[in-house]
């Protein structure tokens, strides 16, 4: 297992890597997610670049970016038996060097959910995932279906710039009880990792009145705000019941939906997400 900083150092491993070439791009701290897309790459592909960067510009002004939290020794001890042959840990000098100005921006994908709280998300994540293609050249690239919407966006910048890349969407790998894993879940202090579960519990009852029959994806909506306005750590920022590839509210679900849904336990922000049919 290689692992580099540098890019001149990344390209002449790169250049040394024969086949297809799967990356799994991470901001570090990794859990059973993140394990379980090496996991599928590895299967996929003969060889496997993971890159471990915490991208500031994807983060807004008030959010948790010197709080992220990191371990590089634990990450690189989780990642060694998975047979990875390449991790790439730029610094965020490598990855924007002073006089940096260039973006990448997917323009409508990302104004709803994620969007319409962190208006300069997406631009950032677009912008460090089309960096990481052009210098790890994959031939598939896998990401976790718990990032819903990021992977739409992915999807749609990967198609709009002509990158010849697969992007692989993965399930949503969560606890024996239901929590989604997540590297933020490692903020959740006592009691708050039990009322985390509201989130799930939520998902579960919407599926639950979708599986029963009801197609009205207000009611939906309302059955999910229902389960959390119970729960009294939990702080709704929003809940949405869209069409999978375009995240446009419905009125009602015909076919494949994204339930969603971020919410504040305490002072950590969470999302989870469910797809219909
Ligand atoms: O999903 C993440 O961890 C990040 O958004 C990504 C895709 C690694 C870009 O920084």
């Amino acid at each position: 297992m290689k692992i580099t900083i540098d890019l001149d150092k990344l390209w002449a491993t790169r250049a040394t890597l024969h086949g297809t070439l799967g990356l799994v791009p991470t901001m570090g701290y990794l859990h059973e997610g993140h394990l379980s897309l090496i996991r599928r790459a590895k299967a996929e592909c003969d060889h496997v670049a993971v890159s471990i960067f915490v991208n500031p510009t994807q983060f807004g002004p008030s959010e948790d970016l010197s709080k992220y939290p990191r371990d590089l020794e634990r990450d690189l001890r989780l990642i060694e038996p998975l047979g990875v042959d390449l991790v790439w840990t730029p610094t965020a000098e490598v990855m924007y060097p002073s006089g940096y100005q260039t973006w990448v921006e997917v323009e409508t994908l990302t104004k709803p959910l994620e969007g319409s709280l962190r208006p300069t998300h997406f631009r950032g994540v677009t912008t460090v995932v089309s960096k990481l293609f052009n210098a790890v050249q994959p031939h598939k690239a896998y990401f976790g279906q718990k990032d819903a919407q990021q992977a739409a966006v992915l999807r749609q910048m990967t198609r709009d710039l002509s990158y010849p890349i697969e992007i692989v969407v993965c399930p949503i790998v969560r606890e024996a009880d239901g929590l989604a894993m997540s590297s933020r879940n490692k903020y959740l202090e006592g009691d708050e990792r039990k009322a985390a579960l509201v989130l799930s519990h939520a998902l579960t009852a919407a599926k639950e009145l979708y599986d029963a029959g009801e197609r009205d994806a207000e009611k939906l909506r309302r059955k999910m705000k229902d389960v959390i306005a119970a729960e009294p750590r939990a702080q709704l920022q929003y809940v949405s019941c869209a069409d999978y590839e375009t995240l446009a509210e419905l009125d009602a679900v015909t076919g494949k939906t994204l339930l969603s849904m971020a919410v504040l336990i305490g002072r950590t922000r969470l999302i989870d997400n469910f797809v219909l049919g």
